[in-house]
C-alpha cells in the first residue's frame, strides 16, 4: 500500500494525485484522497485505479492540507467502503493506514459494546474510532493513546478537522518518509511520491510520531521521549520514476539493466588480490573462516536470486549453502547456529516476511549480512552491514534490474569469501575478468530483442509452460517461470530438469511448451536428454543457451553470450524477462501493475 499526505500552499488535492500516481506501484486496489476544504473533511475513495480517481475529484475540492492513499487489500475486499481514508463516526478525524493492526477484532468488539459503528470490514476504521475516542487536547496525544492500544504495523497520518493546519503521523513497521520544502511538507510511505518536490527528507524510525505544519515538523517516540532527526538529501531523481520513452517501467528497467549491473560492480573489483572489496561487509578474514554455512533468505524474486547465491557460494567458497523463503524461516522456529551467516535479500528492504525473519535473527544473535537495494530501508538498517545493490529506484511491480544486482552481487560475496578461503588466485582473476565483461554482454543480450519478440509472440497463446533447468540453470529456470505468471498470466511452472520425468512429463503434449535453460556447463548433455525426452512426447521447446546445440533439436533458440560458467546465470535469465514482457504486451495485460500483487509487502 501507499499513502501521501500534504500541508502547505499548493492545491493539496492535485499533489496527493500526483503522489498516489507515483506510489500506485505499491498497491492499486483501491484509491482514495481526503482535503479540507473550507473548513469541511471531503472523503473521496473506490475500487478504482488513480487514474479514475483522479475523474471523480470535483474541481471545487481546493484546500492546502489532505491525506491520500493507495491499498492493497489485506482486511476486507477491494471496495468502495474499504477504501482508505477511513472516518470516525462524526466525520472529524481521517486517517489512511499501511500495516495491519492484529487486535482489530478484539478492539472493534470493545468499541461496538460501547455502541460504536462501523462502515467497513477494516482494521484501519477501527484506529480511526480510537483517535476520535481520546479526550487529549492535542492531536498527537490522542493517536499516542489510540496506538497504545494497538498490536501489529503501521504507518498513519492522521488529519483532524479540529487542527486545520497539522497532520500527525507515526510508525511502526511500515515507512513513514517526510518531505521538507518550502513553507510545505509532504508526507509519504516511499520517496517516489515526493521527489518531484523535495530531495530533503526525514525517515522516521519505528516507534516514532511527527506533528506536520507547512513550516515545521516536531518529531517524538510514542513514549513521549524527543527525539531529533537529521534531513538527508536524495540521491535520487524524478527522472527515475518517469518511463523515459518506454512504453513499460518493466521494459525501461530491463534497458536499464546493463548500466545498473556496472553500478553494483563499480570500486569492488580488486586486480591485485583478484577478488571483491565489499567494504559494508565488515567480516575480517578470521570470521570468514569461522563460516560453516551460508543462508539465504528472501521472498519471491530475492528468494530465487538467494538459490543463485547460494549456488555461488557453495561453488567459489566451498561453503554449504542454500536459499529458503524468509516467511518458512520465521515460521518453523529455526534453529540459529552461531556458525552460520545469514543473508537477508530484499529489494525494498521493507518485506515484512523478511524483515520478520530478520528481527528472529536479531533477537536470537545469528550473524547476519543484508543484501538490499532500498538505501534507509528497514532492513538494510535492522541488518546494520552488508551489500547495497544499486539498481536505481525499481517501480515495476516485477523485479528485473534488482534481481541482475542480486545475482551479480552474491557473486561478489561468494569470490571475497573464496578468496579468504580456498579459491586460488587463477580462479580469482577468471572471476574478476568475467564479472567486468557482464554489462557489455547483458547489453548484447538486449540488442537481440526483436529475435526475443518474435519467439515470444509465437508462444503467447499457451496455457500453461514448464521451465527447466539444472543447478546453476534452475533458478534461472524459476524466475523465469514466475516473470511469465506475474505479467502474464500465463500459468508457468519450475521444475529441477531431472523431476521433470518423475511427474510432470504427464502433462507435455504439443499445446504445452517448455523452456529449458541449457547452458555450457558440465550439466550441458543432461540438458539435451531432457530436451529429447520432451520432444519424444510431442512438446515444443524453447532453449535459452550459451552455445550452439545439434541443428533441429529445439523449436526456438534464446541466445545469450558466455562467461565462466558460474557467472552464466547473471545472463541466461535476460531474455526470459523480455520473453515474458513480450508475451504480456502481445496479451494486452497491464504490464506494470499486474493484477492481486504489489511491489513491496509490508504485511505478512
Ligand atoms: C513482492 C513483489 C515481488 C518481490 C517480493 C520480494 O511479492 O511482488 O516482485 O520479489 O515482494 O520483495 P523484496 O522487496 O523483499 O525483494
Amino acid at each position: 500500500c501507499g499513502l501521501v499526505g500534504y500541508v502547505g500552499h499548493r492545491d493539496a488535492a492535485e499533489v496527493l494525485l500526483e503522489g498516489l500516481h507515483r506510489l500506485e506501484y505499491r498497491g492499486y486496489d483501491s484509491t482514495g484522497l481526503a482535503v479540507l476544504s473550507k473548513g469541511r473533511l471531503k472523503t473521496v475513495k473506490a475500487a478504482v485505479r488513480v487514474a479514475e480517481l483522479r475523474e471523480l475529484v470535483p474541481d471545487k475540492l481546493v484546500g492546502g492540507i489532505g491525506i491520500a492513499h493507495t491499498r492493497w487489500a489485506t482486511h476486507g475486499e477491494p471496495t468502495d467502503a474499504n477504501a482508505h481514508p477511513h472516518l470516525d463516526p462524526t466525520g472529524r478525524i481521517s486517517l489512511v493506514h499501511n500495516g495491519i493492526i492484529e487486535n482489530a477484532e478484539v478492539l472493534r468488539a470493545k468499541l461496538s459494546a460501547e455502541g460504536a459503528e462501523f462502515t467497513s470490514e477494516t482494521d484501519t476504521e477501527v484506529l480511526a474510532h480510537l483517535v476520535a475516542r481520546s479526550s487529549a487536547q492535542r492531536l498527537e496525544d490522542a493517536v499516542r493513546e489510540a496506538l497504545s492500544e494497538v498490536e501489529g504495523t503501521y504507518g498513519i497520518v492522521v488529519l483532524d478537522t479540529r487542527f486545520p493546519q497539522e497532520l500527525v503521523v507515526a510508525r511502526q513497521g511500515s515507512p513513514v518518509v517526510l518531505g521538507i520544502g518550502n513553507d510545505e511538507m509532504f508526507i509519504a510511505s516511499d520517496v517516489a511520491a515526493l521527489v518531484r518536490y523535495t530531495q530533503q527528507v526525514v525517515y522516521l524510525d519505528d516507534g516514532e510520531l511527527a506533528t506536520v505544519r507547512a513550516g515545521e515538523y516536531v518529531t517524538s517516540r510514542l513514549d513521549r521521549s524527543a527525539v531529533a532527526k537529521t534531513p538527508t538529501t536524495l540521491a535520487m531523481s524524478v527522472e527515475d520514476y518517469d518511463r523515459g520513452g518506454h512504453e513499460t517501467f518493466l521494459h525501461k528497467e530491463i534497458h536499464e539493466q546493463p548500466a545498473a549491473l556496472d553500478r553494483a560492480l563499480r570500486g569492488r573489483l580488486d586486480e591485485r588480490f583478484s577478488t571483491a572489496r565489499l567494504g559494508g561487509v565488515g567480516l575480517d578474514a578470521r570470521e570468514v573462516r569461522s563460516i560453516r554455512r551460508v543462508k539465504f533468505l528472501g521472498s519471491g524474486s530475492s528468494y530465487y536470486a538467494g538459490q543463485i547465491g547460494a549456488t555461488l557460494v557453495e561453488e567459489l567458497a566451498r561453503i554449504p549453502a542454500d536459499a529458503e523463503p524468509s516467511s518458512e524461516f520465521r515460521y518453523r522456529n529455526p534453529v540459529i547456529d552461531p556458525d552460520t551467516l545469514y543473508i537477508a535479500v530484499s529489494q525494498s528492504g521493507e518485506t515484512a516476511d523478511t524483515l520478520a525473519a530478520v528481527a528472529e535473527l536479531k533477537r536470537k544473535g545469528g550473524r547476519l549480512l543484508g543484501v538490499v537495494n532500498v538505501v534507509g530501508s528497514a532492513i538494510a538498517r535492522e541488518c546494520g552491514s552488508g551489500l547495497f545493490l544499486h539498481a536505481g529506484p525499481e517501480v515495476s511491480v516485477a523485479a528485473t534490474k534488482s534481481f541482475t544486482n542480486m545475482a551479480a552481487s552474491f557473486a561478489l560475496l561468494a569470490l571475497h569469501l573464496g578468496r579468504v578461503r580456498d579459491l586460488s588466485l587463477a580462479d580469482g582473476r577468471r572471476l574478476v575478468d568475467g564479472l567486468r565483461r557482464l554489462p557489455d554482454q547483458l547489453g548484447e543480450i538486449l540488442a537481440a530483442e526483436e529475435a526475443i519478440r518474435a519467439v515470444a509472440h509465437k508462444y503467447a497463446d499457451a496455457r500453461h509452460m514448464f521451465f527447466v533447468g539444472r543447478v546453476r540453470g534452475y533458478p534461472v529456470a524459476r524466475e523465469g517461470a514466475q516473470k511469465l505468471k506475474e505479467i502474464s498470466y500465463i500459468h508457468a511452472e519450475a521444475y529441477q530438469s531431472a523431476e521433470l520425468k518423475h511427474g510432470p512429463l504427464a502433462l507435455i503434449n504439443p499445446e504445452m511448451p517448455s523452456v529449458v535453460v541449457i547452458p555450457a556447463d558440465e550439466t550441458f548433455g543432461k540438458n539435451l536428454a531432457t530436451i529429447e525426452e520432451i520432444k519424444a512426447r510431442g512438446g515444443p521447446v524453447i532453449a535459452v543457451t550459451n552455445t550452439e546445440l545439434p541443428a533441429g533439436l529445439a523449436d526456438d533458440v534464446l541466445f545469450v553470450p558466455r562467461n565462466e560458467v558460474q557467472l552464466d546465470p547473471v545472463l541466461l535469465g535476460i531474455p526470459l524477462q523480455l520473453f515474458a514482457h513480450h508475451i504480456a504486451e502481445k496479451l494486452g495485460r497491464d504490464i506494470d501493475r499486474p493484477r492481486n500483487l504489489a511491489k513491496s509487502l509490508t504485511v505478512e
